[in-house]
């Protein structure tokens, strides 16, 4: 029998960053993981959204560290690969969630500044923490790295071939560093989000109410990490029941 009960929480004694966890689809993420267990350090570039969620985290009892990272920025993203380092010594989740839409314009119309911030943060983002974590989680033979990607990277998406780009180029990187990681029994999963209640991009045009909810990608993460060590879910399409 153990003295305490937060020993049987699933991710006890582990931790966790998480990108993007200001709002949306990474606070609830972050949330998750802290109620399961892990301490969580969340991210994003604004350092006022940030309390938010490190504050609902803590009232609930969770171990949380808020360091402000823009994740197209090499040095800040080692910044927090340090800051990991000297609090915890390890790394056992990587959520790499950080991301932006720019809808509504077709290809030739897309400004090239528009384009360059589309894909340093979506697919340069996740790249700059996984060259920033791998190693840590390769030390310790074991890790879990969790990159959201979109169906928009399934499908094509006119009037946002950018955004639609950076998602398809997100899902070669997690698959292809899925295979080179695996013998580090390092796991590495894609999730692929339809639409989203959160305050990504304009919904205006569907019914909230069908959408799914940023819980709902969270209850994803959470089946993903708590799979037994010898099992590897590699991909996650999460839809919503109706069409919205
Ligand atoms: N909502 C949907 O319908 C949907 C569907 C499929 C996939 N997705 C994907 O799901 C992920 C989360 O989306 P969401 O709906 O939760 O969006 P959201 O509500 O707009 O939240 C985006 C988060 O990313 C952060 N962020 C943006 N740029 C960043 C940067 N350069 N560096 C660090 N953090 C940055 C934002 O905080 P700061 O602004 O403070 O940096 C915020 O915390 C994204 O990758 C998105 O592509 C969304």
């Amino acid at each position: 029998m153990a003295d305490s009960p937060i020993e049987y929480l699933p991710l006890h004694n582990q931790v966790s960053v998480v990108t993007g966890s200001s709002r949306g689809m990474g606070a609830a993420i972050a949330r998750r993981l802290a109620i399961m267990g892990a301490a969580v350090v969340i991210t994003a570039r604004h350092a006022e959204g940030l309390s938010a969620t490190a504050q609902s985290i803590r009232e609930n009892g969770g171990q949380c560290e808020a360091v402000p990272c823009d994740v197209t920025n090499l040095a800040q993203v080692e910044a927090v690969g340090r800051a990991v380092e000297k609090k915890f010594g390890r790394i056992d989740i990587l959520v790499n969630n950080a991301g932006i839409g720019s809808m509504g314009r077709k290809l030739w119309e897309f400004p090239p500044d528009e384009w360059e911030r589309v894909m340093s943060t979506n697919l340069r983002g996740p790249y700059y923490l996984i060259r920033t974590f791998a190693p840590m989680m390769i030390r310790a033979n074991s890790g879990h790295i969790i990159n959201i990607s979109s169906l928009a990277g399934k499908n094509p998406l006119p009037n946002g071939a950018a955004y639609s780009a950076s998602k398809w180029g997100l899902n070669g990187l997690t698959l292809s560093v899925a295979e080179e990681l695996r013998s580090h029994n390092v796991r590495v999963s894609l999730v692929s989000p339809g639409s989203t209640a959160t305050d990504f991009g304009d919904h205006s045009a569907k019914n909230e109410s069908k959408m799914l909810s940023a819980d709902d990608i969270a209850n994803v993460v959470a089946m993903l990490v708590t799979q037994s060590a010898n099992s590897f879910v590699s991909e996650v399409n999460i839809r919503p029941t109706q069409k919205p």
